[in-house]
């Protein structure tokens, strides 16, 4: 089979084309560090301004968030999305619960249960309600976040091949997070080095994370990319195009299995089975060793109409029965390399994970 290599330069976006809102809002840099990428989560003084991801990839947009109920509901309808993003969303939903004088224990239980899988989000919530000050602590872990991506990404483009042509799944780049990116932050590193990475995005069914957000920040960021629908991976990696998988992960377990969006796993086995390592970029904090394994994390199921309907129309038969978790866990058998801020696991886990946290299950 012949396959088109991954073109040099990306296709401007469509909020290009229609001139919409400017990418970089109040100046050169964003929170990001990065020319054209807008800050996914941010404080305005009196409201948290969240990037609607839901608008993506055509407009830039976003919403002001001013109680910690509205932010119950952005993240529930993945205005925000992505398991480092939740976490400070989750802190700033606790901060919105304190200034309008609510009860701060009864809005973090309200947020984490939003999105049960991303331990983040419940970690971030906790962080905030037991903090003197939850805004300066939600505060804190923008910039943290952003620090601690960085670290991953060094450590994990440290791992590639020159050149490498790396399988994405979903989101997991600096819209994901409060910046730079996990996943996407070792494709990062490996570009700002010159070291030529090329990604192939798979689409990501049903919410599309790999087409209109993946495909967006990476054309944003000037890297490289080319879109494949879900099932092309198997025939990329036969065709002997791929070098490496790289994904996020939002809870993994102490053994080292690994939650992340529904569609990893059949890449691992995909990737195993074709000889290609797979890494699994994340940070400690979403590290859960009170998870003995991946039976024991928690899978968000979501709306069946996320799976019949398109873009607002029927892609299949209304009342179609519907099976639509959002995630699905990949034994850590499958994963080559976990990849953290604090240093790079690899099998046997449970040590490795175990030291990475200190030893300690319930603070990373
Ligand atoms: O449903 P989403 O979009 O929140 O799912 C996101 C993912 O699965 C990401 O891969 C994961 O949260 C890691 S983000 C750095």
């Amino acid at each position: 089979m012949a396959v088109v290599p991954p073109p040099t330069a990306n296709d401007r976006s469509p909020a290009d084309a229609a001139g919409a809102t400017p990418a970089t809002e109040g100046g050169e840099l964003s929170a990001h560090g990065a020319r054209g990428l807008p800050p996914t989560v941010a404080w305005d003084g009196d409201a948290v301004v969240l990037l609607d991801q839901r608008a993506l990839p055509g407009l830039v947009r976003f919403e002001r968030v001013t109680s910690a109920s509205s932010m119950c509901t952005a993240i529930r309808t993945m205005v925000v999305r992505g398991a480092p993003a939740l976490g400070v969303a989750g802190a700033f939903g606790v901060a919105l619960a304190v200034r309008a004088g609510e009860d701060p224990a009864r809005a973090a239980a309200r947020l984490e249960a939003t999105r049960p899988t991303a331990i983040n989000l419940a970690r971030g919530a906790r962080r905030a309600l037991s903090a003197a000050d939850p805004l300066a602590e939600a505060l804190a872990m923008v910039a943290e976040d952003v620090e601690r991506n960085r670290r991953i990404g060094d450590l994990g483009a440290a791992l590639l091949p020159d050149s490498a042509r790396i399988v994405t799944h979903c989101n997991a780049g600096a819209l994901a997070c409060a910046g730079y990116g996990t996943a996407l932050g070792v494709v990062r590193s490996a570009h700002r080095s010159g070291r030529s990475p090329s990604v192939w995005v798979r689409e990501t069914r049903p919410v599309l994370q790999g087409s209109r957000l993946t495909a967006w920040e990476l054309g944003r960021l000037g890297i490289p990319a080319t879109l494949i629908v879900d099932s092309a991976a198997g025939a990329l990696m036969a065709a002997g195009e791929v070098d490496c998988c790289v994904v996020g992960a939002d809870r993994v377990a102490a053994n080292g299995d690994v939650a992340n969006k529904v569609g990893t796993y059949e890449l691992a086995v995909l990737a195993r089975h074709h000889g290609v390592p797979f890494l699994v970029a994340a940070p400690v904090d979403t590290i859960d060793l009170e998870c003995p394994d991946g039976a024991a994390i928690p899978i968000e199921q979501r709306d069946p109409d996320e799976v019949r309907r398109t873009a607002g129309h029927d892609t299949a038969p209304r009342g179609t029965a519907v099976w639509n978790p959002a995630f699905d866990v990949t034994p850590a058998s499958l994963v080559d390399a976990i990849v953290t801020e604090r240093g790079v696991a690899r099998p046997p886990y449970p040590g490795a994970l175990a030291a990475l946290c200190g030893g300690d299950p319930a603070r990373p």
